[in-house]
């Protein structure tokens, strides 16, 4: 039987932490999205995003406040009354609001702030004031808790609880901390200060060392009932703890690590999948759980232990993390009725119009490709979303290539409602394809990233391309999918555009259709 105390709080930062990753960013509807797939699957609190950062970032956080369900919705903010006021105006909107604030109590955050151990500790002991006079559901997080000295990392905890805060937050901020020593720090806490019975202690870990899941797990060994994480992992630097891997590693040894979730596993590929590409995060194929490896079986001998009893080389069956366990789609001949409920199957629950469109690059791929696979749906429902809020999109695109440079590409792009043609040349197909984008619509955007990854196997299989380009500090991902990997690119390039000529519009509260992004179009 699950009794309260083995409860385990799990506390979502895909949307802040994660999306604080450099290149990661995610617009608005996509931040809806994932704050709703995170509702569903049964997150206890989704921190939302970091209120006084943008407008944009209010704006997501006070819808997404607005259209939780049972989730805790909750902000963060730094150890200021602005912070904690603007931060209250976007979660007010929800049924189970939360406010968050920290400031960085080591040394090296003390000196950075200018503020002694006495100054530090009144600022605590004001905004936590402030904030519980706002909200009654308030977050205390001493940042950089690992680093910070014992006695004064009690007294800031000390005065938090007493000015009212409901959880009490030890991140390790730097991924520095061990497993000994997270479950120590987090025992000593309660152990020693008063009133520590009376709130929820949670832990957030960084991956710097790898070490941020074992992390997790040992501080809730030691008393932490809130384990704070994110989708894939994604996160700064080496990123945060792995939703994925904190919830199956209890569930699955539970025997020896008792405590229980709220979270409804089945859901979990779903989101990983959607967290990659709308941050254009990759997942590393072995990557625990959610890698497209860690269930598959390649050497003869785990094929013939599988085949005899799927516990041989199985600890955790692929259904329990919402893996279908047949995956060969539809012939060529499957109507538009087959394609909806495959794809609900998979996650996805389309209106009229995308399914339309995804219907008509299911039957092109269809015709091109021997056997269509779950991935190969979830590639083109990927595309046909990204495509359907772009400004460009590309209509045809012819490149020559060979062994004697340089290569050459046409290309028709679409820019608001015109088409436009271009030739233009190249070190290779792809650049040539992206020169002639270039010569329709010119741009600075430099590329930061270009990743090329096969979705499925065989000769025929489809790639798909992550493009990221960064320009006067705005950095935009697009992703795309196709049989051919240079038109793969292309519009995964276009794709990419598309998002930064968006969040060019967001930074100057322009709309999109609106902006004259440098001469488009000529
Ligand atoms: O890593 C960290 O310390 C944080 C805080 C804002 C909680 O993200
Ligand atoms: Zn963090």
């Amino acid at each position: 039987m699950t009794s309260d105390k083995n409860r385990v709080v799990i506390f979502d930062t895909t949307l802040r932490d994660g999306e604080q990753s450099p290149g990661a960013t995610m617009s608005h509807a996509e931040k809806l999205e994932i704050a709703a797939l995170l509702d569903e699957m049964g997150v206890d609190i989704i921190e939302a995003g970091f209120p006084i950062a943008s407008e944009g970032d209010f704006a997501a956080v006070s819808e997404i406040a607005k259209n939780a369900k049972n989730a805790v919705i909750c902000g963060l903010a730094r150890a200021n009354f602005k912070d904690i006021d603007r931060c209250w105006e976007a979660v007010k909107h929800a049924k189970y609001p939360r406010i968050h604030t920290f400031i960085g109590t080591s040394p090296l955050h003390r000196e950075m702030h200018d503020l002694d151990q006495d100054a530090m500790a009144q600022r605590v002991h004001d905004c936590v004031t402030h904030a519980r006079n706002l909200c009654d559901n308030v977050q205390w997080s001493s940042m950089d808790a690992t680093r910070t000295e014992w006695e004064f990392l009690k007294r800031t905890v000390d005065i938090a609880i007493k000015a009212g805060a409901t959880t009490i937050n030890i991140p390790d901020t730097v991924g520095y901390t061990a497993p000994v020593e997270s479950a120590d720090l987090i025992r000593r806490l309660i152990a020693e200060v008063e009133g520590a019975g009376d709130v929820v202690f949670a832990t957030h870990c960084h991956n710097d060392l790898g070490m941020a899941t074992a992390n997790s797990l040992a501080a809730v060994e030691g008393g932490a009932r809130q384990i704070e994480c994110t989708i894939n992992g994604l996160g700064e630097r080496a990123g945060n703890t792995a939703l994925e891997e904190v919830v199956m590693a209890m569930k699955v040894r539970n025997d020896i690590m008792p405590w229980q979730t709220g979270i409804d596993t089945t859901k979990i590929m779903h989101i990983s999948r959607r967290v990659s590409t709308v941050s254009g995060f990759n997942v590393q194929p072995n990557k625990a759980i959610v890698g497209k490896n860690a269930f598959a079986h390649e050497s003869g001998i785990h094929q013939d232990g599988m085949l005899k009893n799927a516990e041989t080389f199985e600890i955790m069956r692929p259904a329990d993390v919402g893996l279908s366990e047949t995956n060969i789609v539809m012939g060529k001949h499957s109507g538009r009725a087959a394609l909806r409920s495959k794809l609900k199957n998979l996650g996805y629950d389309l209106g009229e119009n995308q399914l339309n469109d995804v219907f008509v690059r299911y039957k092109a791929l269809a015709d091109r490709k021997k056997e269509v696979f779950d991935e190969d749906l979830i590639a083109l429902v990927t595309d046909a979303g990204a495509d359907g809020e772009g400004h460009l999109e590309v209509r045809f695109l012819r490149v020559i290539c060979g062994t004697e440079a340089p290569q050459s590409a046409d290309i028709t792009l679409r820019v608001g409602d015109t088409d436009h043609q271009a030739t233009a040349q190249g070190d290779g197909p792809v650049d040539a394809a992206f020169n002639a984008v270039k010569a329709i619509f010119p741009n600075d955007a430099v590329l930061q990233l270009y990743q090329v990854s096969a979705v499925t196997e065989g000769m025929d299989a489809q790639a798909t391309v992550t493009v990221r380009i960064e320009e006067a500090g705005m950095i935009a991902t697009g992703q795309s999918a196709d049989t051919d990997t240079v038109v793969a690119s292309a519009r995964a390039y276009v794709n990419a555009l598309n998002r930064l000529v968006m969040r060019r519009g967001k930074t100057g509260g322009g709309d999109v259709r609106e902006i004259s992004y440098k001469d488009a179009g000529e």
